[in-house]
């Protein structure tokens, strides 16, 4: 499997103008991704649960134009022109023309709007990049109709992994993984794979309640950080740390080990910003209210004997994970006692989720 795959040969048809839309989620990994070599090729084997409430939607229009050496879009957010979101397509549309020669005749028009608050701290690249992916590929598809539905989806995790690493994990549900792995069949750097193995009931309604701590402008772009794993005096230790983690889920995952999932769930979030913590120049994204409701959480499970963990992303929010089954006790946790360490009370129920949709 190499990237020559994705560059087209020929299209039966042509195609003048359109418009496709797409709805696609956000995801949230459990082992994670940090660090990346050349070409958005992650350093280690990452896997994620796809989610169902945190999504983009974004309609793509496009009109043919004269054949001419630049690309032609504006880019729309809640219907608000945005030149500042142009550069970011730009890098995305150079890096893709290759795999999707059409780029150059047309003129696009991309409108956004994403269900959580653009300002709420969550990354909105995952689902943002992902959408417009599965957009261009509707373009191919209408263009080559025979199309497998596989070759759809893998094609467009492989063009959104190129416009966000963590993108290419949100194009499909419900556990992602990304990169190769010596024990995962069919895993690759070039996109995401549905995770091939038993998954034991119990993960199967797993619930993420995202306690948006700060909703402020991330401290560290991701770009930065991956960048921060290059001579980073731990990095090939947690990239085997990472790998190894992969490794033991897969027995976790199909025993239904909730005590074993939160172990490395929770120590993964944690060496994530133990790389930020220990990098030249160093960052703590974790806010003191981060670290209050870790210290709740884990008296709470101390107490309780329930399933309920965290994990963080790079920034300050927590996310709140746990089965299903204990959703009454843990919601009513989270409101008594957690929602008073989020920004203006501010939190979003989401659980996995099974991908993106068109609309
Ligand atoms: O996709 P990027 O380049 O924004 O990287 C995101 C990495 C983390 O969200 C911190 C971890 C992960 O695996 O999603």
């Amino acid at each position: 499997m190499n990237e020559q795959q994705f560059i087209p040969t020929k299209y039966s048809n042509t195609i003048d103008s359109g418009k496709f839309t797409w709805s696609s989620p956000s995801n949230i990994a459990i082992v994670k991704y940090w660090g990346k070599k050349k070409d958005q090729i992650p350093e280690n084997s990452s896997i994620s649960f796809t989610l169902e409430t945190c999504k983009t939607m974004t309609s793509l229009s496009f009109t043919k134009r004269k054949l001419s050496s630049n690309f032609s879009y504006d880019v729309f957010l809640d219907n608000e022109k945005k030149e500042d979101f142009k550069p970011k397509i730009e890098t995305f549309f150079k890096r893709i023309e290759v795999y999707l020669p059409f780029l150059k005749n047309y003129h696009f028009v991309i409108e956004t709007t994403n269900t959580f608050p653009h300002s709420s701290g969550i990354a909105s690249s995952a689902s943002g990049m992902s959408a417009l992916a599965m957009c261009l590929m509707s373009i191919e598809k209408q263009a080559n109709p025979g199309m497998t539905t596989h070759y759809f989806n893998q094609k467009a995790s492989f063009l959104a992994r190129l416009g966000s690493g963590s993108a290419c994990r949100s194009i499909e549900g419900d556990l992602i993984v990304w990169g190769k792995h010596g024990m995962i069949d069919g895993s690759s750097n070039l996109f995401g794979i549905k995770y091939p193995y038993d998954v034991h009931p119990v993960f199967k309604n797993y619930q993420d309640t995202i306690l948006l701590v700060d909703k402020g402008e991330k401290q560290v772009s991701s770009t930065v950080g991956h960048d921060l794993m290059h001579g980073h005096a731990f990095a090939n230790q947690r990239f085997k740390q990472a790998n190894d983690n992969m490794a033991k889920l897969i027995g976790v995952l199909k025993n239904g080990d909730v005590d074993a999932f939160i172990e490395i769930m929770e120590s993964e979030a944690l060496s994530l910003h133990a790389m930020m913590m220990t990098s030249i120049p160093y960052f703590i994204l974790m806010k003191p209210n981060t670290l209050e409701i870790i210290n709740k959480i884990w008296l709470f499970r101390q107490n309780t004997g329930l399933p309920i963990s965290f994990t963080l992303d790079a920034g300050a929010n927590v996310h709140v994970l746990y089965p299903e089954k204990h959703m009454k006790q843990i919601l009513e946790f989270i409101k008594n006692e957690l929602v008073a360490y989020c920004q203006n009370g501010h939190y979003i129920c989401d659980k996995i989720g099974f991908g993106a949709k068109q609309l």
